[in-house]
């Protein structure tokens, strides 16, 4: 299977008064179309892997090549354009634009990327997801799972090839929590997505093809 993404003895080290290694050399292999989970304790260090993996923030030491490109070592311009084409992203708390239309937010990345809006598509997307009949509304005027969903429709929307997502559900009520993630897995297999997420749910991905322990900083497969 084709590698996207893969580092090799990486390691964060925050500056500061109590420098703390968040970090302990790490390496690690994305194949296409694979399914990563990395759970562990608050504090151990999830974030910060999961930044440096997704073009976020630079490592201390150590090397992250997509597809055989050194990201960090591109200039500003086709950093943003990994980000915006190849990758997307789903957080905690969504950070949707309060003042935009639910339509609007989910083409977001497309205006940044300079891609066409593709109305068919959006629309498309927006039904997969249960939230067709939403696109006029604000992002205020959902429930939580709702919202959640309009953050996967905008990670989805331009079709990475990675998508990152950092506890994409963590505060959603478990049954939104795991409709939620079923129908992010729905989509990543429709759209042949890889995924990284972050969870400290046990059991909220049914199968994934890893699963990973941070510890200290310290990632373990387990
Ligand atoms: N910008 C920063 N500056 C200094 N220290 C930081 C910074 N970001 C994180 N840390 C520290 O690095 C360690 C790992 O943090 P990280 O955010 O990766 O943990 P996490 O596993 O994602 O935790 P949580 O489950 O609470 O989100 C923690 O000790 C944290 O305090
Ligand atoms: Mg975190």
């Amino acid at each position: 299977m084709k590698t996207l993404l893969r580092i090799e003895n990486v390691t964060k080290m925050y500056p500061g008064a109590n420098a703390i290694k968040a970090l302990h050399p790490t390496s690690l292999n994305i194949t296409e179309g694979t399914i990563h989970v990395i759970m562990g304790k608050s504090g151990s260090g999830k974030s910060t892997l999961l930044n440096i993996l997704s073009g976020m923030d630079e490592p201390t030491k150590g090397v992250v090549h997509y597809l055989n490109r050194d990201i960090y070592k591109l200039n500003d311009k086709d950093q943003s354009l990994l980000r915006g084409k190849e990758f997307g992203y789903i957080f905690q708390f969504f950070q949707l634009i309060d003042e935009l239309s639910v339509y609007d937010n989910i083409c977001l990345p497309l205006l940044f990327t300079k891609q066409d809006f593709n109305k068919e598509k959006i629309r498309k997307v927006a039904t997969e997801l249960g939230i067709k009949e939403k696109l006029e509304n604000f992002p205020q005027e959902l429930s939580g799972g709702e919202q959640q969903r309009v953050a996967i429709a905008r990670a989805i929307i331009n079709q990475p090839k990675i998508i990152f997502a950092d506890e994409p559900t963590a505060n959603l009520d478990k049954t939104n929590s795991k409709r939620v993630t079923e129908l992010l897995i729905h989509m990543c297999k429709k759209f042949n997505v890889t995924l990284v997420l972050v969870t400290h749910e046990e059991n909220l991905i049914s199968n994934p093809d890893y699963i990973y322990e941070m510890e200290d900083g310290n990632l373990k497969l387990r």
